[in-house]
């Protein structure tokens, strides 16, 4: 595997290629916020907690996701700067206003100073991190839960929200849902 040197917040580190600026970061003990992101599982940049700023060589400064931006040649990222603090508390707020009662969110809110979110939105106890629906994928080659609708209606369902007959029940879901919204039920001795 081929190395590649960049720089992070001023620190010049060496990555590797096809490694991630979040991977490359945290093997050099920067640490990046993250939410939606699990090792086991290929990133897909949901939640924007992991916002950085990069500029590829002779490039504008471009707000990316960590997670899913690959190391470059030459790159330059910076983790802290205004903006991106800005943006991470915004984050940070409407996970609030949607999860008033998880734990995980409440400790992200009151990283970046949230006591009380500006929005109502409709409690649903899930930030849409897509967790569970990657964690059931790997479990079973196709998942027995997806997303479903735009915009504030958007959510995670069963298909036609039906109880799904692919689900064996097996709680991959549950274990990796970072605000506890899915929870395993006993039905009829199963
Ligand atoms: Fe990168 Fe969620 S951790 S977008």
């Amino acid at each position: 595997m081929s190395e590649i040197k960049l720089e992070i917040d001023g620190k010049e580190i060496t990555g590797e290629e096809g490694q991630s600026v979040l991977e490359a970061a945290s093997e050099n003990g920067i640490k990046i916020p993250t939410h939606c992101y699990h090792e086991k599982y290929e990133p897909t940049g949901s939640c924007r907690l992991c916002l950085v700023e990069v500029r590829v060589q002779g490039g504008r400064p471009e707000l990316k996701a960590a997670c899913t931006y690959p190391v470059q040649e030459n790159l330059v990222v910076k983790t802290k700067t205004k903006e991106i603090l800005k943006t991470r508390r915004l984050t940070a707020e409407l996970m609030l206003a949607r999860c008033p009662e998880s734990q995980a969110v409440r400790e992200i809110a009151e990283e970046f100073g949230v006591k009380k979110p500006r929005f109502s939105l409709k409690n649903l106890n899930c930030t849409l991190c897509g967790l569970c629906v990657k964690a059931c994928e790997t479990a079973k080659g196709e998942s027995a839960i997806t997303f479903a609708g735009r915009g504030t209606n958007r959510k995670i369902i069963a298909p036609f929200e039906l109880s799904p007959k692919e689900c064996e029940g097996c709680g991959a879901c549950a274990a990796v849902c970072p605000t506890s919204a899915i929870k395993m039920v006993n039905i009829e001795e199963e």
